[in-house]
C-alpha cells in the first residue's frame, strides 16, 4: 500500500501551504478566449512571451512558493519549449514546460521529484470547491526530457483541504500496487484511486483533458480530445465523493520505486531531467452544463 504514505506526504506538505493572494489576471480580454465558452474562475494560460522569471514573484497566474524543490526558484525549473500552441491557448499564449531534477525535493520528502502548480486564487476552500466546475489541461511529451515510465507520476490532482485524500487524480506511469495498469497510458483515477478512464500517452502530439467536478450531485465526468481536435465526454458522469474543499495542482509528482514509503526513501536515478509540456490551463464554470469544447 503506496496509499498511507503519500497522504502523509500530502498532509506535511500541506501544512505549509498558505493561501495565494488573489491577483487578476493581466490578460483577460485577450481575444483567443473565443474558443472558451464558460466562466473562467481560475486561468492558468501564460500570455505570449512571459519570460519563466515571472513566475518567481507573486503574479496573477500561480502561487510563486509552491510545490517545488527547497532550493529551486521556478525561473530554474519552468521552461518556453518550441512547440506549438495548444488548441485552448492558440493565438495568444504559450506552453509551459515543467521540469523535475535531482534537486526537485519539496519539504524533505526524499522520496518524491516534484514540481507542482497552483492557480494563483486557487485556495483551500474556494470557488473551485462548490457547484460544478470543470478543470482543462492540455499535455505534450518533450522527447529530450522523457518521464520514466517504470515510476508511477501524479500530473493532475484535486486535493482534499486537510490533504487527507484526492478527489481525482491523473496520472502516468506504473502505480504503485496496481499490477493491471499499463504504464504507458494516462489514467484518471477517482478518489478511491480507481481508474475510472485511460488512454495511450501520445509521444508526438497535444493531448486535451477536462475533468468536470460536479460538487452538488458528486459526480466526475472526463472529456478528452488529442490536436486540436474538440473534446468530448469519455465517460459519463460516475459517482465519487468530491467532499473536502482542496485546491487543484498540476506539474510532475515522481514517486520513487523499490519502497513502502514512498515520501521518503526508494529508488529515484541520479542527473534525471524530465519534464512535461502543459498549456490551456485553467477552471471554467459549468453550471448549467457549460463545458468548453
Ligand atoms: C507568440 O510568440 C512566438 C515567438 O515567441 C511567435 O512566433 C508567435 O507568432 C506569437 N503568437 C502570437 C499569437 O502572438
Ligand atoms: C527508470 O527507472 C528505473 C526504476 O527506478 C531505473 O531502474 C531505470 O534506470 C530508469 N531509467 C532511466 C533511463 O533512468
Ligand atoms: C471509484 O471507482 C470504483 C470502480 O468503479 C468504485 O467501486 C468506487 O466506488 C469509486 N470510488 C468512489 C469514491 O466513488
Amino acid at each position: 500500500m503506496h496509499r498511507p504514505s503519500l497522504l502523509a506526504a500530502l498532509l506535511s506538505a500541506g501544512t505549509a501551504l498558505a493561501t495565494p493572494t488573489p491577483v487578476k489576471p493581466a490578460v483577460a480580454a485577450s481575444s483567443s478566449s473565443s474558443a472558451i465558452k464558460c466562466p473562467i474562475i481560475f486561468d492558468g494560460r501564460v500570455p505570449n512571451g512571459t519570460a519563466v522569471s515571472y513566475f518567481d514573484t507573486s503574479n496573477a497566474l500561480f502561487n510563486p512558493d509552491y510545490v517545488k524543490g527547497a532550493n529551486l526558484k521556478w525561473s530554474q525549473i519552468l521552461q518556453v519549449p518550441s512547440v506549438a500552441a495548444s488548441k485552448f491557448d492558440a493565438g495568444g499564449y504559450e506552453p509551459i514546460e515543467v521540469t523535475i531534477s535531482d534537486a526537485s525535493i519539496f519539504n524533505n520528502q526524499n522520496g518524491f521529484r516534484r514540481a507542482g502548480l497552483q492557480f494563483s486564487s486557487d485556495s483551500a476552500t474556494g470557488p473551485g470547491d462548490s457547484g460544478v466546475k470543470t478543470i482543462h489541461w492540455s499535455v505534450k511529451q518533450d522527447p529530450a526530457k522523457p518521464l520514466n515510465l517504470t515510476h508511477e507520476y501524479l500530473n493532475v490532482w484535486h486535493e482534499t483541504s486537510d490533504y487527507s485524500a484526492d478527489q481525482f487524480m491523473f496520472e502516468a506511469g506504473t502505480i504503485i500496487g496496481s499490477s493491471g495498469s499499463d504504464k504507458n497510458s494516462w489514467k484518471i483515477l477517482n478518489r478511491s484511486s480507481k481508474s475510472i478512464w485511460s488512454t495511450p500517452i501520445d509521444s508526438t502530439q497535444w493531448q486535451n483533458f477536462a475533468v468536470t467536478m460536479d460538487y452538488n450531485k458528486n459526480t466526475l465526468q472526463v472529456y478528452y480530445s488529442a490536436g486540436t481536435a474538440a473534446l468530448t465526454a469519455v465517460t459519463s458522469a460516475v459517482s465519487n465523493d468530491n467532499s473536502g474543499n482542496g485546491q487543484f495542482q498540476l506539474g510532475i509528482l515522481k514517486k520513487p520505486t523499490g519502497t513502502s514509503d514512498v515520501v521518503n526513501s526508494g529508488y529515484q536515478e541520479s542527473g534525471m531531467h524530465e519534464g512535461q509540456i502543459y498549456g490551456g490551463l485553467f477552471v471554467e464554470d459549468s453550471a448549467n452544463g457549460c463545458i468548453s469544447t
